[in-house]
């Protein structure tokens, strides 16, 4: 029997809609902070694929999600591409800058990646060996944008001003930039798929702080080129979009892409989403990651609410965004009960 996640992408609605959750290997776990220590640092862990592979089955074991995403980072692919990158404890990524063609003519070539990034798809390979047979492996980049936005502050920005600088003053080095990135992340996807991954998501974190043309051109399009380029190679590769807070954005977001599936975070309305975005395709989403820190009957009517809102077509319900390190695990639980229910 197909896994209930590719049926929902193949645009099945089914009785209840399957369930993981972004960054469900992650910090709120005891285990997770465990195999975290034993490998150093985070990105030790990253590269490591015995304990990589292990990281991502344990949200597996413990609730039995119906995906696992692979344990890595949207930032490796920067890195794998000449970037400096480092995590400073407490505060998030560090990388060296992309400020102009000097910067830019210094990265490596999309051919190069693969030395660094060899560990990753080991872990896949790993990991399409040790799933349960009901459990898909979803792999995963970010989207050009998104990392472009990393690679030109050094760092995260709450309004992404240094990558909107670079784009109204140099565009020729920012549209350069995202042309590698865009081809880089399609030889990444494709080498995922080849080692196991069924499903792939292009995370596309800062996707709402582009508008009108700029949406279309940096968001929508780079979706589009890199979803054709990974269906035309490994067909009927189904492909996740989330262009985070999108907004009206994610209305015709399929069409335009190619994608069988776009994500939407809890800025908009599970019942806006099925009349406007559900009609082009599966959906997935969009618990508000809060819920998994307070509980209790919120996060039980807000389950009943979403699940309800969007069982008349293709669901893989999620949270809006990422687990938070201050989730109770115990509410992980209570959401997976509620949503199976009935
Ligand atoms: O979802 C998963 O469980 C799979 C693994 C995964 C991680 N990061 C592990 C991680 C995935 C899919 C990502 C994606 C990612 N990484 C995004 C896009 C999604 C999003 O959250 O918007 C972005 C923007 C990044 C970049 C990144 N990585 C930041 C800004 C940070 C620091 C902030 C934070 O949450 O700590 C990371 C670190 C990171 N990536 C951690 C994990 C588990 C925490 C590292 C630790 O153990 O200290």
């Amino acid at each position: 029997m197909t896994k209930t996640i590719l049926r929902a992408l193949a645009g099945e609605t089914l009785d209840t809609p399957p369930i993981w959750m972004m960054r469900q290997a992650g910090r709120y776990l005891p285990e997770y902070r465990a195999t975290r220590a034993e490998a150093g640092d985070f990105l030790s862990l990253c590269y490591n694929p015995d304990l990589a592979t292990e990281v991502t089955l344990q949200p597996i074991r413990r609730y039995g999600f119906d995906a696992a995403i692979l344990f890595a980072d949207i930032l490796l692919l920067p890195q794998a591409l000449g970037a400096d990158l480092w995590f400073v404890t407490g505060e998030g990524p560090r990388l060296s800058t992309v400020t102009g063609p000097d910067d830019l003519a210094k990265l490596k070539g999309v051919d190069d990646i693969h030395e660094t990034l060899g560990p990753i798809y080991q872990t896949v390979r790993n990991l399409s060996g040790a799933l349960p047979a009901e459990t898909t492996l979803i792999g995963f980049a970010g989207a050009p944008w998104t990392v472009a936005t990393y690679m030109i502050a050094g760092r995260g920005t709450p309004d992404q001003a240094p990558a909107h600088a670079l784009k109204a003053e140099d565009r020729a080095t920012f549209e350069a930039l995202l042309d590698l990135l865009t081809k880089g992340t399609i030889e990444y996807l494709s080498r995922q798929i080849e080692a196991g991954a069924e499903v792939v998501k292009i995370f596309d974190s800062w996707a709402g702080s582009l508008s009108g043309e700029d949406f279309r051109k940096y968001a929508l399009e780079p979706a589009r080129e890199i979803t054709a380029a990974l269906k035309a190679r490994h067909p009927g590769i189904p492909v996740i979009a989330f262009p985070r807070e999108a907004g009206n954005g994610y209305v015709g977001f399929h069409a335009a892409t190619g994608a069988d599936c776009v994500a939407v975070d809890d800025s908009v309305d599970a019942a806006w989403v099925a009349e406007k975005v559900q009609p082009g395709g599966c959906v997935q989403g969009n618990l508000a990651s809060r819920h998994m820190v307070t509980g209790g009957d919120d996060l039980v009517s807000e389950v009943r609410r979403i699940r309800d809102a969007l069982s008349n077509g293709p669901h893989i319900f999620n949270l809006g965004h990422g687990i938070t390190p201050d989730a109770d695990p115990e509410n992980v639980t209570l959401m997976i009960e509620t949503l199976r229910e009935k």
